[in-house]
């Protein structure tokens, strides 16, 4: 049960769903998500039993929230892509059954270029999904191949154009920069791909060596080289560069998003318009009263379930391994697909483990996440020795003052994890 203090004021505030799909056709061998292909599953867990404990959990979370309007769905994995277009419609669905979806909620899901077609994002259309997530990582065939990704180089362009000509306005591209072999003609060749394609907005990550992977044990053994700290760094630059220049502006260290259209941000030139007003990024909806329909009449590019989390938001993550966040308590799902069906169908759900945030918990988390924003980390959050850490970092060119804010410079997001140590110490 979550506590009454934890339920408070969940009305009040924007309200998201993660649903977890834990499939995959074949795993990457970077990859380290919470997911199983059918032959590792065997007959323990399926589509089918994961479809009908989804159905159980969403019920359960309704009842324990009371229900709350849900702002953004966010369907990830994994591979939701697997399910088809009928299969997401029916996750889709099943929220609507147990929750309320508000009329201009942000609802993405994730896709493998390889498991769609027109016809599939059109099902999607129809559905609601109003956003599409493509994994292209990249459009070098070589890298592609390190990554064991099972597309075409040109696929994932063709699927971005494909759901923007079934009316999706948003859709964003995942790039992973820094695999080994990569060149700096690669990571040229897969931008102009990602800017043919029109979309309005990107994530690029760098390669991340997770340990447990194929990839790591490659690197282990010496057959591939690990990514290389100033390679990666100049990646960062190059991709920045081309996309600002494209018109798509960073958000948050990892991604970026188009600002044409959207009026909040255009008023001031920049990506804080939406949030001066009220100090945070639910600013434009605050001050008219529905950010729901705020932000969807401006063209918000930008991610707002992925915001939520950032902006410390209430969200119930549905399915196996996923994590939930309510009023200051934390908890997961069991990650295996068969433990979570099981707990479900026996009238439980499938908690793995829980946490109550403590308030200085809740301070470094705030800390890491809003650093990590062009709207930035607000002096406000932080204390004297803080702020003079602070200071001291924005001396050193890491960190500019704007307003009541400190906001990373191009160099600082090369070392945020270093800056948010730094203020933290
Ligand atoms: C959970 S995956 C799901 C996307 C989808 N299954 C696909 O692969 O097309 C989300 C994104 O995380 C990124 N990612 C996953 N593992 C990574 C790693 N080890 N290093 C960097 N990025 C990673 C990839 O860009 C991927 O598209
Ligand atoms: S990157 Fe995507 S497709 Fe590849 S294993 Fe991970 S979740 Fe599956």
């Amino acid at each position: 049960m979550l506590p009454e203090r934890a339920l408070a004021g969940v009305r009040n505030r924007p309200f998201g769903i993660y649903v977890h799909v834990p499939f995959c056709a074949t795993r990457c061998g970077y990859c380290d998500f919470n997911t199983y292909t059918a032959g590792e599953l065997g007959t323990s867990a399926s589509p089918q039993s994961w479809m009908e404990g989804l159905r159980r959990e969403l019920d359960a979370a309704a009842e324990m929230t009371g229900a709350p309007t849900v702002d953004t769905v966010f369907v990830g994995g994994g591979t939701p892509s697997l399910l088809g277009g009928d299969g997401l419609a029916d996750v889709l669905g099943a929220i609507r059954s147990s929750f309320g979806v508000a009329s201009g909620a942000e609802v993405t899901t994730e896709s493998n270029p390889e498991s769609t077609s027109p016809e599939f994002f059109d099902r999607l259309r129809t559905g609601g999904f109003t956003r599409i997530s493509l994994g292209m990582q990249s459009a070098a065939q070589h890298v592609l191949k390190v990554l064991d990704r099972t597309h075409t180089p040109g696929r994932a362009v063709s699927a971005a154009l494909e759901a923007r000509a079934a009316g999706f306005e948003h859709v964003n591209l995942d790039l992973i920069y820094g695999t080994p072999g990569e060149r700096d003609e690669d990571l040229d060749a897969s931008l102009d791909a990602v800017l043919s394609a029109g979309v309005d907005h990107v994530s690029a990550y760098a390669l991340i060596v997770e340990d447990g992977t194929a990839l790591a044990r490659k690197v282990r053994r010496g057959e591939l080289p690990a990514p290389d700290d100033d390679v990666l760094a100049s990646r960062y630059e190059r991709i920045d560069a081309r996309l600002a220049e494209a018109g798509l502006t960073w958000y948050e260290v990892s991604n970026w998003a188009r600002s044409n259209g959207a009026g909040a941000s255009e008023a001031t030139g920049d990506w804080r318009g939406a949030s001066e007003a009220t100090g945070d990024w639910r600013g434009a909806s605050e001050a008219t009263g529905d950010w729901r329909g705020a932000s969807e009449a401006r063209g918000e590019s930008r991610c707002r379930h992925n915001l939520g989390y950032w902006d410390g938001g209430n969200w119930w993550g549905a399915g196996p391994g996923a994590h939930s966040h309510v009023g200051g308590v934390r908890w997961w799902n069991v990650k295996h697909p068969a433990r979570y069906a099981e707990q479900l169908a026996a009238g439980r759900l499938p908690v793995g483990g829980s946490e109550q945030l403590t308030v200085e918990d809740l301070h470094v988390e705030r800390v890491m996440l809003t650093a990590r924003l062009r709207t930035g980390l607000p002096v406000a959050e932080l204390d004297a020795g803080e702020q003079r850490a602070a200071e001291e970092v924005a001396a050193d060119g890491l960190l500019v003052r704007e307003h009541d804010h400190f906001v990373l410079t191009g160099r600082g997001r090369l070392l945020a994890d270093a800056v948010i140590r730094t203020v933290l110490r």
